[in-house]
């Protein structure tokens, strides 16, 4: 039998690999993260962390990098959570229902924009944008419409609003008082992440200190009132699609949450009161690996600054539960189908980061809110990862690897530099203050489009493997006779109330506003006489004043 041709010598050391590598050509392509990372041709054991029982530990034990349960998605799936809102409290409430039909597990409700700026629906300001892009919600009424026929005791609902969000609180805490669920019933979350707003998604109604206060009033409230509610969501995901880098999004969430547990300890409240209802929300972005070491570092961060730094001893203060949502900024609106598959990838970054709720986006919403079809597939999706790919059947199944645990590492290390810089700013308050964030986001927003206008960075149907003759036109499928109905029910609404009880409730607000009392009370006063979302926040603007950013470039 003829020898087989000697073949050189296969490298039995990294050394040796290195060299046969190093003569070896690469294809033209750039071997960068999305977030600019150069990434190595190849991880070994070397780069694993020095103390890997520290480090990457077990499942629901400190500092849960593999997981913050000791069975994730062995014990429970995580929940499915489709944000949704569109149209009056009616329509949302009819997709509300149709996503729990189809097997969903938890709710996300998504408010117009002037529900998020603070404005009624029959302000001038709120032409045209009344139930666009989320749900309508004026009063108390429209929330007690908003969960018509759906249990508030029985069922985890979360609420995506920021500067007003302890005014959605109240009137939510109301309309399940009259389905007879008490405060300390109700399971969920709301977003009422303040500082990302200043820092990415620019929806805010009052200056800095005052809007933190509030935040500060529902942490407080709710550590008695309402043990099962999130007061906050920390958020990384609209830092994420400003344009930040996965880097600066851990380390700005991070620090924004680490910022509220040092405002509510100012506050004379014990850590382990609040910190456990504490939770996050994440990006979950196109570059598979980046995005899971992300997560994971995340975990690890928390707890270690919780438990050492803030000296928190009930373990639950130690967990970061978070929900994820694939990312809005990679969907396209060339070859839209495409975008299902990009969401899949991302999703499953998630579930393999271990979220806890997720929410995976429509291949249309590039071009318009998402048609009932396109949340049904996005839906799916996440059914298909948790029931067939085998991705839910081990723990944490990258844990150990060589690549993901180097850039757990990264991840954290780069965190930790963004914290030193944001402290000797100062703070958090007063990076987000002097626009510092604001910048850093930019600046890599900048570069990485430079990267995509160049070609450097592919994205498939946009400056590679184009078609031409996409069509983009918007499916709007909003009835533009919904903002008249609206108007007409918040009208309804203010003819009903007793005026005299709105007025009392609203003077409380004011003489309050710069009191070192909890306002949650009163708000909760001023929902069950109907004060509407745009009076509360007038009066509240009274005291306080509005807030004008200084952009930056
Ligand atoms: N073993 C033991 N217990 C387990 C378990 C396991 N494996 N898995 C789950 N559980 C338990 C949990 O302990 C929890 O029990 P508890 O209620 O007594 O604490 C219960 O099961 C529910 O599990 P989770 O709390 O992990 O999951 P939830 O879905 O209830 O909560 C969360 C997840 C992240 C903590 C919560 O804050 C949440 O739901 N967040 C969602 C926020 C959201 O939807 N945001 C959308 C924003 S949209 C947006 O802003 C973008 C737009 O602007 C474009």
């Amino acid at each position: 039998m003829t020898p087989a041709p000697s073949s050189p010598a296969a490298p039995t050391t990294f050394e040796q690999w290195q060299e046969v590598y190093g003569a070896l050509p690469e294809r033209d392509a750039e071997f960068v993260s999305l977030s600019g990372q150069p990434v190595r041709p190849l991880y070994t054991e070397a780069d694993l962390p020095a103390d890997r029982e520290a480090a990457i530990g077990l499942p629901g034990s400190f500092p849960y990098t593999r997981g913050v349960y000791p069975s994730m998605y062995r014990g429970r799936l995580w929940t499915m959570r489709q944000f949704a809102g569109f149209g009056t409290a009616e329509e949302t409430n009819e997709r509300f229902r149709y996503l729990l039909d189809h097997g969903q597990t938890g709710l996300s409700t998504a408010f117009d924009m002037p529900s998020l700026m603070g404005h009624d629906s029959d302000s001038p300001r709120s032409l045209g944008e009344v139930g666009r892009e989320g749900v309508a919600i004026d009063t108390t009424v429209d929330m007690e419409d908003l969960f018509r026929g759906i249990d508030l005791g029985a069922v985890s609902v979360s609420m995506t609003i920021n500067a007003p969000a302890a005014i959605m609180m109240a009137y939510y805490v109301v309309a399940a008082e009259r389905q007879g669920v008490p405060p300390e019933q109700l399971g969920g979350t709301i977003q009422a992440d303040i500082l990302k707003e200043y820092i990415a998604q620019k929806e805010w109604c009052f200056p800095v200190d005052p809007a933190m206060r509030l935040l500060g009033d529902m942490i407080q409230w709710c550590s008695t009132e309402m043990p099962r509610w999130h007061p906050v969501s920390i958020s990384g995901y609209h830092i994420r699609e400003a344009g930040a880098t996965a880097q600066q999004e851990l380390a700005f969430t991070l620090k924004d949450g680490l910022t509220y547990v040092e405002q509510a300890i100012e506050r004379g409240l014990d850590v382990d009161d609040f910190a456990p209802r504490l939770s996050f929300f994440f990006n979950a972005q196109i570059d598979f690996f980046e995005e899971i070491a992300k997560y994971r570092a995340a975990r690890r961060i928390w707890a270690k600054e919780l438990r050492d730094t803030y000296g928190a001893k009930n373990p639950k203060s130690w967990l970061m539960r978070f929900h994820t949502q694939t990312a809005g900024v990679s969907l396209t609106a060339q070859q839209p189908l495409n975008n299902i598959t990009r969401t899949a990838i991302e999703a499953l970054a998630g579930v393999l980061g271990g979220t806890q709720s997720l929410h995976t986006n429509s291949y249309d919403e590039a071009l318009a809110l998402p048609t009932e079809d396109a949340v049904r597939i996005a839906l799916r999706t996440q059914q298909i990862i948790a029931h067939e790919t085998g991705a839910t059947s081990t723990i944490d199944p990258l844990g150990g690897s060589y690549y993901v645990e180097a850039l757990t590492d990264q991840m954290e290390a780069a965190a930790y530099d963004y914290f030193r810089r944001i402290d000797e700013l100062g703070g958090m308050v007063e990076a987000v203050k002097t626009n510092f964030c604001q910048r850093e986001i930019a600046d890599a927003s900048y570069e990485l489009q430079g990267r995509i206008d160049a070609g450097d960075r592919i994205v498939v149907g946009v400056n590679r493997y184009t078609e031409g003759g996409d069509d983009r036109t918007p499916l709007l499928h909003i009835d533009p006779t919904l903002e008249r109905k609206q108007i007409d029910r918040v009208n309804a609404v203010r003819a009903a109330r007793e005026g005299a009880k709105v007025e009392e409730a609203l003077s409380a607000l004011r003489a309050a506003a710069d009191s070192p009392s909890n306002l949650m009370p009163l708000l909760i006063d001023a929902a069950r006489v109907h004060a509407s979302e745009g009076e509360i926040i007038q009066a509240l603007q009274d005291v306080w004043g509005s807030y004008t950013e200084t952009p930056v470039f």
